[in-house]
């Protein structure tokens, strides 16, 4: 991607900083603090030039805003991009240390405009770090007060979204997973959740991913490895991808064999067009900014809005309610369901905003 198009954005701020000392990059995005302070992971990883980690910052900013939106959650969309030298597993703790320092600088020097927490690489014992230098930090370590990882709880609602599209898909009369073929792509915090909830739940598993250690916690579960090649092409009734993003453009989309696409990942699909052809061959998408909603219900409920446990599962559950709504919204209005959640998730934002206005009148 060219440099004019990667700031060519339509987003509220931009912080980009360079560290000379340890090769690393950081790009943080506020998409937008219409409903309240920005909020949004810090995901480490290599990219392969600056402009791509502005990109991501920036897609990726643009869901958490409608994450917020269309979970009822009064906050805004925000993420951070950091830019590693090399793969996550090949830097040393004592550099690490350095990158988390200096990112908990830039944070601070946002002042609260952006909150930040746990995504792909990152961790709670890493929020802690953070937390040392400023205190936008949600996802901290439940014994140094914080609500702990978001992953589990993410791994939950990504599971509420997975019943919900098997009743709207009558998946062979039938209304559970049970008896269902689902692929998991990704099995770190939140996919080797996901994996084992669907497994109880009755589901035969097929996994992949790009780490041997993982595989082997698999193999151990009895669950089926796929090699990373041969997912798109892989028969089965839900795939879900808890990796990057990005893993379904129009090419994957029409080759595809899953009859539904329900995941954790951040911006799943590659590009509108992507969704359309998801579409046109009968394969049901439930939108990521509204099944993964999970860990922001988690985080944001808990660290700010007071909530119990009980309280974040309830709203949790309701993920499912939601995504049938947008799912009668695509059929009613004969559009894909990414362009469904995102007419809901302006409702609801919409809603959000009359009554803030309202407040403070
Ligand atoms: P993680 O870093 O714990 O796990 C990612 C896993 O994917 C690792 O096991 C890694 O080895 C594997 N992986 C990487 N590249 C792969 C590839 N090409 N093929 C197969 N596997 C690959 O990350 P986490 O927290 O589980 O997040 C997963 C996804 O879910 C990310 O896209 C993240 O943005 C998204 N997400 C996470 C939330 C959270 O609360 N942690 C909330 C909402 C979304
Ligand atoms: N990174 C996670 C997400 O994409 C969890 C998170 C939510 C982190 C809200 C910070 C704020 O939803």
């Amino acid at each position: 991607m060219a440099i004019d198009d990667a700031l060519r954005w339509n987003g509220e701020l931009t912080l980009t900083r360079h560290d000379p000392h340890t090769g690393a990059s950081f790009v943080i995005r506020v998409d937008s603090t219409r409903l309240g302070q920005a909020a949004g992971g810090t995901r480490a990883a290599h990219y392969d030039s600056v402009t791509d980690a502005l990109d991501d910052a920036g897609r990726l900013a643009g869901a958490m805003t409608l994450k917020m939106a269309v979970s009822n959650l009064p906050m805004g969309g925000g993420k951070s991009v950091i830019a590693l030298p090399a793969p996550r597993p090949a830097i040393d703790d004592k550099t690490w240390t350095r990158i988390l320092r200096l990112h908990a600088d830039n944070i601070e020097r946002l002042n609260g405009a952006y909150w930040t927490g746990p995504d792909l690489n990152t961790t709670s014992a890493d929020m802690d770090t953070l937390y040392d230098t400023t205190e936008f930090v949600f996802g901290r370590s439940v014994d140094l007060g914080g609500a702990g990882s978001s992953a589990i709880n993410t791994a939950c609602g990504v599971f509420e979204a997975m019943k919900a599209t098997a009743v709207h898909r009558r998946f062979g009369g039938r209304n559970t997973l049970d008896g269902l073929t689902v692929l998991v792509q990704g099995l770190g915090a939140v996919g080797s959740h996901l994996a084992m909830l669907a497994a109880e739940a009755g589901a035969r598993l097929l996994v992949c991913d790009v780490d041997a250690d993982r595989l082997d916690w698999a193999h151990g579960l009895g669950f089926t490895v796929v090699a990373s090649a041969h997912v798109p092409t892989t028969p089965c009734d839900i795939f879900a991808p808890c990796a990057l993003g990005g893993v379904i453009d129009s090419v994957a989309a029409r080759e595809l064999r899953a009859a539904a696409v329900v995941g954790a990942a951040n911006n799943i699909l590659a590009d509108d067009r992507a969704g359309s052809v998801l579409r046109e061959r009968d394969i049901t998408y439930a939108p990521d900014f509204v099944a993964n909603a999970g860990g922001a219900l988690h985080l944001v409920g808990r660290e700010v809005l007071g909530w119990n446990t009980d309280t974040v599962e309830q709203h949790t559950k309701a993920i499912g309610d939601t995504l049938t709504e947008v799912y009668s919204i695509s059929d009613t209005e004969q559009i894909t369901t990414d362009a469904a959640a995102r007419i809901l998730a302006r409702r609801r934002a919409d809603a959000m905003a009359s009554a803030i206005t309202a407040e403070v009148s």
